[in-house]
């Protein structure tokens, strides 16, 4: 192969056959853009790359990491969590920069007793500091079927959405002096835990072993519009020519203001930024924004 001429028929038809199963790959492949990077076996890519499952039992969970970092992206992917008692589990869905001034945007996944319902909790960390936290009940069983949860984040807001309905926004307040996470670049990561010091009621309810391995399905990745990092550049990319990189500017319309109201009234049972007791000194800047 190495001695026919670059031009040769061979290799043209050869490198067209790479390209597009490198092109039909993209619509979200698990070998390509994940690696499993604890859990002895626990985690696993199926189905031809189409599903990721993780595990856990009483010796270990699970986890596994995007290869890209992105620097800014809208980022879905679909769960399903662990069904029946899920009590003490947690399943974590974020991403994150690494070293001690870290960024991070959390996705968590708290479960519950069979028929209690799981909660969504959220945060954001900017330069290494959290205490951002917004927690939800869901308008659905998350174990039941799949459901989209996903991260639009730019260098103006972040905003996180459940199927499309936006249920929380966390806009960039540098002009008042909250730091923001612009210039790190954050890594997807996801793992299934037992966390039943904390979880469950406060740590009331703990894990039930007899009902191991817990299991979490993960399917239909999207990062079309991202921009992936790499050798100190990022590069971004948008499904859709006409609307290129909208997503980089993108804010919420008045429905979509509305849908997270309507979950902010409905759904949400913390937000840090109602919790005065914790915050003696004040609520965080960002509390008083409209
Ligand atoms: C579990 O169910 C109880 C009872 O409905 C509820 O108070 C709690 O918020 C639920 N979720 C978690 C993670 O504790
Ligand atoms: C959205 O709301 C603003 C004010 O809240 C209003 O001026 C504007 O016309 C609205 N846009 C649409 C499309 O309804």
């Amino acid at each position: 192969m190495a001695s026919l001429p670059s031009s040769s028929p061979l290799i043209l038809v050869l490198s067209l056959i790479v390209i597009s199963s490198l092109t039909a790959a993209s619509a979200g492949n698990f070998y390509q853009d994940f690696d499993i990077t604890w859990g002895d076996g626990r985690g696993k890519i199926l189905n031809n790359g189409e599903l990721l499952t993780l595990s856990l039992d009483k010796p270990s969970g699970s986890g596994f990491q995007s290869k890209n970092e992105y620097l800014f992206g809208k980022i879905d992917m679909q769960l399903k969590l662990v069904a029946g008692n899920s009590a003490g589990t947690v399943t974590a869905y974020y991403l994150s920069s690494k070293g001690s001034t870290w960024d991070e945007i959390d996705f968590e996944f708290l479960g519950n007793l069979s028929g209690d319902p799981y909660v969504l909790h959220t945060n954001v960390f900017s330069q290494g500091k959290g205490n951002r936290e917004q927690q939800f009940y869901l308008w659905f069983d998350p174990t039941a079927d799949f459901h989209t949860y996903s991260i639009l984040w730019n260098p103006q807001r972040i905003i996180f959405s459940v199927d499309g309905t936006p249920i929380r926004e966390f806009k960039n307040e540098e002009s008042i002096g909250v730091p923001f996470p612009k210039n790190q670049p954050m890594r997807i990561y996801s793992s299934l835990w037992n966390a039943d010091d904390w979880a469950t009621r406060g740590g009331l309810v703990k894990t039930d072993w007899s009902q191991a391995p817990f299991t979490a399905s993960y399917r239909n990745f999207n990062d079309d519009n991202a921009c992936v990092w790499s050798n100190g550049a990022s590069s971004c990319t948008s499904s859709s020519s006409s609307s290129s990189s909208e997503w980089l500017s993108q804010e919420l319309d008045n429905t979509s203001q509305e849908k997270l109201r309507w979950v902010q009234k409905n759904y949400m049972i913390y937000n840090y930024c109602s919790d005065s007791k914790r915050f003696p000194q004040g609520l965080p800047p960002e509390c008083n924004m409209p």
